[in-house]
């Protein structure tokens, strides 16, 4: 077998099939919103990645320090012979992990997007030709079927992702871990933790704008897959933090009233002036609640790392 296989666990037409029905029943709620995954086409990948890089947008520094400096004891801890990442991107993250990891035997990148996975695959395997790559189309909320891979296994979760999910939805999740983890497997998670509101808003609402248009490229997707009519501009991007729920939500507020149709979906949807579509949120943790959220999917955590300046952690927690 070649060292890098690609199993769809997606039927082609199952993400079209979603997003209609996320965009019908989203946008007729009230309030309105929509999931945050539909960011994520070709172009909204390329924000994203570009998010990255500003000044303001501090978690993927923070979780690279700490992939960087804790690498080694997490390869120490886990003896890990399959690394299964989902949401795996680029991969980019992962690479110093996998690199520490000496009896690494097979990697499973899970992503939605197969293209990502592709390249991301043979990148990795141009700098690690002993290793198994099989690459896993598949939404990790759908629930999905890991191959057979020798153990022990850690499972790593990374960037803060988590956090757009709701608390009733992290707990479907962390179980739906546990589940496909054996007893002395792992879970690698990344959570932005709770700071000033100050820097958590500026995070996601940058002077360059760009994760304003990150935020409005879902109203592109819509169009072009549901033949849409929205115009960008009579929106505005809009980040606020929810202290009561300690996340930050990202919302589309409707500059003027107006009726936006929608055919693919048969839609007509009015907005009022000022009305908001809610289109992510992004919680923040302490470690307390990560402990305990762990602990209800019985998962123990063992070991918590900040970066240095305190802003973002990784939590490595086991299967009992
Ligand atoms: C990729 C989900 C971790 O919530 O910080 C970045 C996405 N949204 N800027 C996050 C995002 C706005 C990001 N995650």
């Amino acid at each position: 077998m070649s060292p890098l296989s690609i199993t769809r666990n997606l039927p082609a037409d199952a993400t079209a099939a979603a997003l209609r029905a996320d965009v019908a029943q989203g946008l007729s709620a009230t309030p309105k919103q929509l999931p945050p995954k539909w960011f994520y086409d070709a172009r909204g990948s390329d924000l994203f990645e570009e998010i990255t890089t500003l000044p303001d947008y501090y978690p993927t520094r923070a979780e690279r320090e700490i992939l960087l400096t804790r690498a080694d004891h997490i390869a120490a801890a886990t003896n890990a012979r399959t690394l299964i990442e989902l949401g795996s991107g680029s991969s980019d993250k992962t690479r110093h992990l996998i690199g520490a990891l000496s009896g690494l035997h097979t990697y499973v990148p899970v992503d939605v997007s197969e293209s990502a996975l592709t390249a991301a695959g043979e990148a990795l395997l141009a700098g690690h030709p002993g290793l198994t790559v099989h690459a896993l189309v598949a939404d990790f909320q759908q629930g999905m079927a890991l191959p057979e891979t020798p153990g022990p296994r850690l499972l790593a979760f990374l960037g803060g992702t988590i956090g757009n999910l709701l608390p009733e939805e992290r707990a479907a999740f962390l179980t739906s871990v546990h589940d496909l983890l054996s007893p002395g497997d792992a879970l690698l998670l990344g959570t932005d933790l709770v700071k000033d509101e100050a820097t958590l808003v500026a995070a996601y609402d940058d002077p360059q704008g760009v994760t304003a248009a990150f935020n409005k490229n879902v109203l592109q997707v819509i169009n072009r897959e549901l033949d849409g009519d929205f115009d960008p501009a009579d929106f505005d991007h809009v980040a606020l933090w929810n202290a009561a729920e300690e996340w930050i939500e990202m919302r589309l507020r409707a500059r003027r009233d107006m009726t936006v149709k929608i055919p693919g979906v048969d839609l007509a949807v009015p907005f009022a002036a000022g009305e908001d579509i809610r289109t992510e949120i992004s919680a923040k943790f302490r470690q307390e609640g990560v402990r305990a959220e762990l602990a209800a999917a019985r998962l123990e955590l063992t070991n918590w790392w900040t970066d240095s300046a305190g802003r973002f952690a990784l939590s490595l927690a086991f299967r009992a």
